[in-house]
């Protein structure tokens, strides 16, 4: 860090419900910053950034129809790092956890730490951590795979059906042009996505269409169906789907043996 470049950066993360879901270190962060990036998307929460900080700036006017999300992210990234070159104490406020499935974020915060300046990000309540709450599905109990939908689609993944599976970003799968903005385009990935899941799991298996609320008086969605009804399913820019377990977990008997084990020396109820 180069101590006399002035202006800084604190990347910070909303929550999901935004208000409640904000730490306290956050919104102090909002509420110190010269200058607020802010891309959260409801009226509700923007009025709640406005009533903490009189100078936010909405960076959700970089998205546009048919524009590439690489466009926008990169002129987010810009519109943050020229705040901070300028001198300012930035504070930039991304919904859920801010690192998580977010590239201007992690891209902003390498750039201004290449370039000697303070920069770092502090933690926020994603969906992933909502989702553990609201479907009882604890991740240390078998293990959990993550990833974003598109990505599992157009690449060679090792599936692990014995653990929980989330596919972010479900509602534009299949969008291999980064340009949409509205989730009406998903019915042919969700369809293809179906038929590689059925390689895995019975048709019969429990999928779910999960939705955290993004206010605290109304329910998440949790729409449970058969693997085999997914392209079915009515998607939005929040859903994403969850796969609990298919199986029991086998144990690797061959690792036992190095570690002068048995399974019945480590087998638990
Ligand atoms: C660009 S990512 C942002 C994730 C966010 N940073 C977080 O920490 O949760 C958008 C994806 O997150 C998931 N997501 C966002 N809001 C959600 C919600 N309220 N309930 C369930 N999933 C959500 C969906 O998969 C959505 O397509």
């Amino acid at each position: 860090m180069d101590k006399n470049k002035k202006g800084s950066l604190v990347i910070v993360g909303t929550g999901i419900q935004v208000g409640g879901h904000t730490t306290i270190s956050a919104q102090a962060h909002i509420e110190n910053a010269g200058i607020v990036f802010a891309t959260v998307t409801d009226n509700l929460s923007k009025q709640w950034l406005d009533s903490l900080n009189s100078n936010i700036v909405d960076l959700t006017q970089y998205y546009g129809d048919n524009k590439s999300r690489i466009i926008t992210y990169q002129e987010m990234t810009d519109a943050i790092v020229n705040a901070v070159k300028k001198g300012q104490r930035v504070c930039a406020a991304f919904y859920g956890h801010p690192g998580v499935f977010v590239m201007p974020s992690h891209k902003v915060i390498e750039q201004l730490l290449a370039e000697g300046y303070q920069a770092k990000m502090e933690p926020g309540i994603s969906a992933e951590d909502c989702l553990v709450a609201d479907l009882g599905l604890d991740p240390g109990r078998t293990g959990c795979q993550s990833f974003e939908a598109t990505q599992f689609l157009f690449y060679q993944r090792k599936l692990d059906v014995n653990c929980i599976l989330i596919l972010w970003q479900i509602g534009v799968i299949g969008d291999h042009t980064l340009k949409l903005t509205k989730t009406d385009s998903y019915h042919l990935g969700l369809k293809v996505l179906t038929e590689e899941l059925l390689k895995y799991y019975p048709d019969g298996h429990e999928v779910i269409i999960y939705e955290a609320a993004t206010v605290s008086i109304f329910s998440a969605r949790v729409d449970r169906m058969a693997l085999i009804d997914l392209p079915k399913a009515e998607l939005t820019a929040i859903s994403t789907l969850v796969i609990a377990p298919l199986g029991k977990l086998e144990f690797d008997v061959a690792t036992l043996d190095k570690l002068n084990l048995t399974i019945d020396d480590v087998k638990r109820n």
